[in-house]
């Protein structure tokens, strides 16, 4: 079974989605959807997801999935407004209950705020086989970034990758957020890096120097021959020390704690209050 892959590249978040299905009219995963946030206006918007389902629609797609790598900290998730349209069961990591349970305190959230699953249809276990229609598929556990992250191997060549590799020039995530941790990182990327050479590695990020278009996708071989943080001869030891010097000089992402907040359970939205309108909560100096 020969799987298609559609990317769409979010310029705002530099964020790419992932479409996988075996052809038109079949079963389909959407992996990583965006939903548009402006924190000047506290706007939302749906046109990225809109193309999503724009091609989900020109193809006849059923969604199966809509999968998330991890809890996004730069991007609110657009899974719970894509599956109130097209269907589909929205899946993440089951360690995700320790992100939940970290920023559930940090916001001061009522108990029940990420209840039973928090919105998220199935909580994956450590590499759990799954199914998109007929392709095979597993849930990856490759934490690091931070402890809930998942890369989906479909049909054993394609791996979406989450936040553990960016394109071979621009390295490798942080691992400086709550539960984060570099020298796991390393490890996770070793077993992706394990892979034949000739795997399809799909980026959840690219952050282009000037001059060179976002990559969607690139080879296990080209990542161990070139990327700047991971080609083959660094040791875990020499990854950790960059890799924790780098974070200590990086900001915040600037969506961090609208995203966390709303991507703790699977992109819903805080409720409306009594005048309909939905509040998301600032903390001060806790991060
Ligand atoms: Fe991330």
């Amino acid at each position: 079974m020969q799987p298609h892959v559609e990317s769409f590249f979010d310029a705002q978040t530099s964020t790419f989605s992932h479409v996988v299905h075996a052809g038109p009219g079949t079963p389909c995963a959407i992996i990583d959807s965006v939903l548009g946030y402006d924190p000047k206006s506290g706007r939302t918007d749906t046109r990225a997801a809109d193309g999503i389902l724009a091609y989900v629609q020109q193809q006849r797609l059923a969604v199966q999935w809509l999968l998330e790598t991890h809890a996004h900290a730069d991007h609110l998730s657009a899974a719970a407004y894509l599956r109130q349209r097209l269907g589909g069961r929205i899946g993440a990591s089951g360690a995700i209950r320790n992100v939940q349970r970290v920023f559930t305190g940090i916001y001061n959230l009522p108990a029940d705020y990420c209840a039973e699953h928090g919105q998220f249809d199935h909580l994956f276990q450590a590499d759990e086989a799954f199914t998109i229609g007929e392709l095979r598929a597993c849930a990856l556990h490759v934490p690091g970034h931070t402890p809930a992250d998942l890369a989906f191997q479909i049909e054993e060549r394609l791996v979406f990758v989450g936040d553990t590799l960016f394109p071979p020039d621009v390295g490798t995530a942080r691992c400086d957020f709550p539960g984060g941790c570099a020298a796991q990182l390393y490890r996770s990327i070793r077993r992706l890096l394990a892979l034949p050479g000739e795997t399809r590695l799909f980026m959840c990020h690219d952050y282009p120097p000037s001059g060179r278009k976002p990559i969607a996708e690139c080879s296990v071989a080209e990542q161990r021959a070139a990327n700047i943080h991971m080609h083959d001869g660094v040791g875990e030891g020499d990854f950790v020390a960059m890799r924790n010097q780098r974070d200590a000089q990086l900001d915040m992402p600037n969506l961090l704690l609208p995203s966390i907040q709303v991507n703790i359970r699977a992109g819903v939205l805080p409720e409306p209050e009594g005048n309909g309108v939905r509040y998301l909560k600032m903390p001060l100096d806790v991060l």
